[in-house]
């Protein structure tokens, strides 16, 4: 990593269902950072939910949403960035985030994200006839992006708490290796 990168902000990155609300917070409480999730603020933003948005004005406008949002989050300080799971598909997306934010990229494998997601409805992608394959081809397509991270963290064996901890970790072995 380039140590003239400025790491102020710790970004989550990875697939629906990965842990980065769960462990986001905790990283936040840790740390004493904020916490921010880019769909909550879209959500809260429009006053719709996501479904709705895909479903009336489609992914193209849900992903502009990200982009504009990302693009503000160069300005934050202290807080932690719990992102959507398509959003490091924008390689801009990535590259903005990298200027002020360590990436950290939580991943899981499509059985194990399965298991967390399927009794939830709130992921348009997921209402497919086959949800389980969709994981499977989104997942496949969506690695070389995940793969771009600082770092790395398999979640599969790991409780939020421990997840939590390593990423907890890493930010400040990042953030010493800068003083
Ligand atoms: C999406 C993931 C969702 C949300 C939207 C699209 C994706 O966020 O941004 O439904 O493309 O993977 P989570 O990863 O928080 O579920």
């Amino acid at each position: 990593m380039h140590s003239d990168r400025l790491i102020v902000n710790l970004a989550l990155i990875g697939f629906m269902g990965a842990g980065k609300t769960s462990v986001g917070r905790l990283v936040a409480e840790q740390l004493h950072f904020d916490y921010l999730d880019t769909d909550e603020l879209i959500q809260s933003r429009t006053g719709r939910p996501i479904v709705e948005i895909f479903s009336t004005d489609g992914e193209a406008a849900f992903r502009k949403m990200e982009q504009e949002l990302v693009g503000e989050l160069a300005a934050r300080t202290k807080t932690v960035i719990a992102t959507g799971g398509g959003l490091p598909m924008n390689p801009q997306n990535l590259v903005s985030l990298k200027t002020h934010a360590l990436v950290v990229c939580l991943w899981a494998s499509p059985e194990k994200i399965w298991e967390r997601v399927k009794n939830q409805t709130h992921r348009p992608l997921l209402h497919d006839a086959d949800p389980q394959k969709k994981i499977r081809e989104l997942l496949a397509a969506r690695e070389p992006f995940y793969r771009q991270a600082d770092v790395l963290l398999n979640t599969e064996l790991r409780s939020v708490r421990e997840v939590a901890q390593q990423v907890v970790h890493q930010f400040r072995l990042e953030a010493s290796r800068r003083r």
